[in-house]
């Protein structure tokens, strides 16, 4: 295991009806006039941004909103968003929705007290200061609730990249079940794939002896499992959505991940994607891990896949070949991501073979890149362009 430090600053707050305490969070963790950051319209016709602004008032809180957050979340916002709080002298931003509405709130907040673009942080400077991010969670997903990342889109050119610091951690997160009652199934399945693929590129690890994480990841991966047809099925199954919420939660916010080298290619191929073609994060990810996974086979992947195919997938080990057990374990996963609604090749994302090129660039070159990608193997464009047209 590698040396580490691991700060979660975050105060979770879970369960039925804890939104209506929101106002009582803000308070407690500093906030007088406040930023409410949504997005498209969910948390309006739900009411929840009406009771969330109640909480608000009965704290004699102020606030002013900005709304309008689209899924793959733009810069436009942004910018707009941190005009708005310099001018209404916003001290604390409070965000009611998904990662998306999450993450456009933790890059305005970043970028209220920094002089210079926002956008450096997203081409890695680290962010060490931010205005204060309380959450209120619809969708068990990205994780954004509990990590230190940020993920925008610069509509310029279209880079869709990542910023991080625990600056950005939310200072507190409210997380009750029933606001994701109201999810559709497909967007449902999209964020448990998420989930799970947080998981993998933690456990796609060069790090030896990591015995708790490992374990970690693959007790929570057995928990998902389980609980997601659960969920797609029938959205209202609440404990069922209390596992997933907790589950999204655990899966990113690192404490799986510490003293261990990490992967991040197949976020990194996926954002691509989600850039081009606007597709949903997690069914992004439901096209690109079986790919990577299946490019990992001739390339030092046998011992970590076949291990998952044995413990999370219920594999037999084949000892005398274990590339058959790795074999296997991806043929699991991919009959999995199908069951719960996933697409499984370009075609069904809706992706074209002729951008191919241009997406392995960007992901290697664009916007800072050094040319290549991923921990668990460094991957270089021709990689990259071989692992997409697994995909096709
Ligand atoms: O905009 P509204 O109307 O709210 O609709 C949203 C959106 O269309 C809808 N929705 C959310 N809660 C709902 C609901 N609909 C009905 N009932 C509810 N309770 O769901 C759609 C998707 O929302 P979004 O916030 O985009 O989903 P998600 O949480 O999956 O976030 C995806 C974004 O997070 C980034 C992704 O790249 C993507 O941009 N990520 C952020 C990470 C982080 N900050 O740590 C890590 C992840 O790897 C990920 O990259
Ligand atoms: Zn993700």
């Amino acid at each position: 295991m590698d040396n580490f430090t691991f700060y979660s600053p975050t105060y979770f707050v879970f369960g039925k009806d804890q939104e209506n305490d929101t106002g009582k969070y803000v308070k407690r963790f500093g906030g007088t006039r406040v930023l409410i950051h949504y997005g498209g319209g969910s948390a309006a016709r739900s009411g929840l941004l009406d009771r969330v602004k109640a909480s608000l008032e009965r704290e004699g809180i102020s606030y002013t909103e900005l709304g309008g957050v689209v899924p793959n979340p733009r810069s436009g916002l942004v910018y707009k968003g941190i005009d708005l709080c310099r001018k209404e002298k916003v001290d604390f931003i409070l965000a009611v929705g998904g990662g998306s509405v999450i993450d456009s709130a933790k890059a305005i907040a970043a970028g209220v007290p920094y002089d210079g673009d926002f956008w450096d942080f997203y081409k890695g400077k680290p962010v060490t200061e931010a205005l204060p991010v309380g959450t209120v969670l619809t969708i068990s997903a990205a994780g954004s609730e509990g990590s230190s990342n940020s993920v925008i889109t610069h509509e310029d050119g279209m880079y869709k990249r990542g910023a991080g610091g625990d600056a950005m951690r939310p200072v507190f997160s409210i997380l009750n079940p029933a606001l994701t009652q109201t999810l559709p199934p497909y967007q449902i399945a999209c964020g448990i794939t998420d989930m799970m693929a947080h998981l993998f590129e933690r456990y796609f690890t060069r790090t030896s002896d990591v015995e708790v994480t490992d374990r970690m990841i693959e007790g929570l991966l057995l928990a998902i499992i389980n609980e997601a047809p659960k969920v797609v099925k029938d959205p209202a199954d609440y404990q069922a959505q209390a596992n997933i919420m907790w589950a999204g939660m655990m899966a990113h916010n690192n404490s799986c991940g510490v003293g261990r080298s990490q992967d991040w290619a197949s976020h990194a191929m996926e954002h691509e994607l989600s850039a081009l073609y606007d597709v949903a994060h997690g069914a992004g990810l439901a096209v690109v891990f079986p790919a990577w996974m299946t490019y990992m086979l001739d390339r030092g992947g046998v011992n970590r896949l076949a291990q998952l195919a044995v413990r999370v997938w219920g594999c037999q080990m084949d000892f005398e070949n274990p590339v058959n057990t790795a074999k296997a374990g991806i043929e699991k996963l991919k009959q999995f991501l199908k069951s719960i609604g996933m697409p499984i090749n370009f075609s069904e994302l809706g992706a074209k073979e002729e951008d191919i090129e241009e997406m392995a660039h960007k992901a290697c070159y664009g916007d800072g890149g050094d040319g290549t990608i991923g921990g668990f193997v460094k991957l270089n464009k021709e990689d990259v362009i071989n692992i997409y047209r697994l995909m096709l």
